[in-house]
Formats: structure tokens, sequence, C-alpha cells
């Protein structure tokens, strides 16, 4: 069996294990944080198999008044010195019994030894129909490609960027007259329901 395919086994089993409790899970960000907001407000719903316990971000993100909103712990962990930082969130999730990440518009690449601590259950989403248009600037590369479509995709998270397996995604046309704005606007509200959907699908719901 592939590695990730025993780490969704063994969410699985976890998700079965605890019952009615919901498994704790962080939130990485380093913007806006409209997805963490749209997380926040899936998580508590009665069918959501996870909880938002911890937001962590590397600087002074927007999306960081979220966590007094919604009376939800946060860290800013500054990533100048990378294994110091991945040592102090590592510290951060143990002690909180953290066990599930979601990245949403986190700017820092995580080492395969955070990535490893963490065993596989660590997911991204990312503003491009992977594998094409990994990085920035997804919208504007599409455009500038005269692509028919880009779209968005959640994955599991690896230290190569964008890169891990695919959990789910989904295609957005590019219309005729679309801008980068436009387009963004348009992937955005796609993410907003591909990520609860692809933590469902996750925990097999
Ligand atoms: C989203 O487009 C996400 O796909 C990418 O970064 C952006 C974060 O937006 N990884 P927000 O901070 O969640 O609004």
């Amino acid at each position: 069996m592939d590695e990730y395919l025993r780490g969704i086994k063994k969410l699985d089993s976890m998700a079965k294990l605890i019952g009615n409790k919901k498994v704790k899970t962080a939130v990485f960000i380093s913007g806006r944080g409209s997805n963490l907001l749209n997380l926040i407000k899936f998580s508590r719903q009665k069918k959501s198999p996870i909880s938002i316990d911890l937001i962590i971000s590397n600087k002074k993100a927007l999306g960081l008044k979220y966590a007094k909103k919604y009376n939800i712990q946060k860290k800013i962990i500054s990533f100048k010195f990378k294994t110091l930082a991945e040592k102090k969130i590592l510290h951060e999730l143990k002690c909180r019994k953290i066990k599930f990440v979601c990245l949403a518009g986190f700017m820092e690449i995580l080492s395969k030894n955070f990535i490893r601590n963490f065993k596989k259950k660590i997911v991204n989403i990312h503003p491009s129909y992977l594998p094409k248009y990994k990085g920035l600037n997804t919208g504007v590369r599409a455009l500038k490609n005269k692509e028919k479509f880009s779209g968005c995709t959640v994955h599991y998270v690896t230290s190569k960027l964008d890169s891990g397996k695919i959990i789910l995604q989904k295609k957005v046309m590019i219309s005729k007259n679309e801008t980068e704005k436009s387009l963004d606007k348009k992937i955005i509200r796609e993410e907003h329901k591909l990520y609860p959907k692809a933590i469902l699908k996750i925990f097999n719901l």
C-alpha cells in the first residue's frame, strides 16, 4: 500500500476511534485568510470531522483577525530561521494534540523533516489545476498562455512545491474578457467549496 493511502487509512480509523470528537486541526496562513474563515465555518458544522484549534502564521497576517473573532489560539512564528521555526511549530502542534494541518495561503515551504514528523496529515490548497502552474501568480500565467481553463486543487503536502498527491480539484473556465481579478474571484469561490469537500473525502465522509 502506498504511503499516502496508509496516511488516509490512519486518518479514517482515527476518525472512527475518536467517535463524536473532531480531529484537532491547525491552519497555517500568511495572508488575508479567506480559506481560513471558510474552514472555521465548515469546522463548526456537525458534518465536519475537524475542529480548528490553532492558527499558525509566519507573519502578522490579515487573517489572524479570525483567531480573536472565533476564539481560536494563534501563534506567529517567523521563518527567518526555518529549522528553528519548524521546531517551534512542531512543539505547538504536539502540545495541543493537533493531528491534522491545513495550509491556506501559507507562503513557506515546509521541510521534509517537518512533514515526516507530522506523518502525511498536511494538506494544501492551490489556485490552479495542478500539475499545471505550480508556484505564484498562477492566474496571470494562465491568462498569458491563453489557457481555456484554470482551477484549484487540494493536495497532500510534500517538501516539493505544490507537488503532493492530488485529493480533489475543480476546473474553472476562463472567459474571453477574463482579467486577473475576475479569474481570481472565480477561483477563490471554488476554493471555498473545494477545501471542505476534500476534507470530507480524506476522512471518507
Ligand atoms: C488561495 O488562492 C490559495 O489557493 C493559495 O493562497 C490563496 C490564499 O487566499 N494557496 P486566502 O488567504 O485563503 O484568502
